[in-house]
């Protein structure tokens, strides 16, 4: 059935858990999306495990429009969430807007995801009542990883909890359906999540949390630049892979492949033609 922002209001009533999975290209989408994935998030980390930058600082609207139009094309039942990259919303609400507007129209996304608490409000206000469904990201927003200075988790202090606090009370209130809690401590994200009435959706933020999003990459273990403590690797597809590969060279080197059952025939009157 079609995942829409009724299913994770529905979810969050009824105490069901919600299941968000990152992709960024057609084939790994439909993967999951048949696998009954709640949500596709087309998360700006696609700098980092598909354009092989140090952070998603340099990630463009094109790039995410790009992936975006990739992933939506496959998917018939997850919900589509496509990332605003740094400095597509920061700089004033009428950019957040037109931006917005340009992943859902060109992306042919669901909704959008943005970083930030209360100074972002503003533009998710105005992003909402252009009638955009928009996921907040609080905790550990990536694109303020200079400000942070390095991955660290967030809201530690009494003063940061009860900043986090504000900010995901502020989100919900400016319309956020949903909000990421990214590398925060379980205990802080059980009192967020128990205080909203939208879903959380956790990443390094326990499991009180209403669903879980990771980065596909890191769940199959085929991203081994860092590992953050959070990742559980569900599957090494990474080893296998390289194994394929190994064997294909292999094979190709030796003259084992392609094998008679992988060519095209020909009738040999039209080659008794040729010489
Ligand atoms: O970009 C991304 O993949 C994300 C997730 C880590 C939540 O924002």
């Amino acid at each position: 059935m079609k995942n829409t922002v009724l299913t994770f209001k529905q979810a969050k009533e009824k105490g069901e858990k919600l299941t968000m999975l990152t992709a960024y290209d057609y084939s790994t989408a439909k993967l999951i999306d048949e696998a009954g994935v709640n949500s596709i998030l087309v998360g700006d980390s696609l700098g980092n495990v598909i354009l092989g930058y140090e952070n998603t600082i340099s990630v463009t609207m094109e790039d995410m429009i790009h992936h975006g139009a990739a992933v939506a094309r496959a998917a018939k039942n997850a919900l589509v969430v496509v990332d605003m990259p740094f400095m597509s919303y920061q700089t004033s609400v009428y950019d957040a807007v037109v931006n917005a507007g340009r992943l859902m129209k060109e992306a042919k996304a669901g909704a959008v995801k943005l970083e930030g608490g209360k100074e972002v409000c503003p533009q998710i206000q105005a992003i909402v009542q252009a009638g955009i469904p928009v996921v907040a990201h609080l905790g550990l927003t990536p694109q303020s990883i200079h400000a942070f200075g390095g991955f660290k988790v967030q809201g530690k202090t009494e003063e940061a909890a009860k900043k986090l606090l504000d900010d995901a009370m502020a989100v919900q209130k400016a319309g956020a359906f949903c909000v990421v809690l990214e590398c925060v401590p379980a205990k802080l994200a059980e009192i967020v999540t128990k205080g909203l009435e939208i879903p959380t959706i956790g990443i390094g933020a326990g499991n009180v949390c209403d669903g879980q999003v990771l980065v596909y990459q890191d769940m199959l273990g085929m991203f081994s630049d860092f590992t953050p403590k959070f990742v559980k690797k569900f599957a090494n597809v990474g080893e296998i892979m390289k194994e394929a590969f190994t064997a294909y060279c292999k094979e190709v080197g030796e003259g084992s492949f392609p094998g008679e059952e992988h060519e095209y025939t020909i009738s040999d009157h039209v080659i008794s033609k040729l010489y």
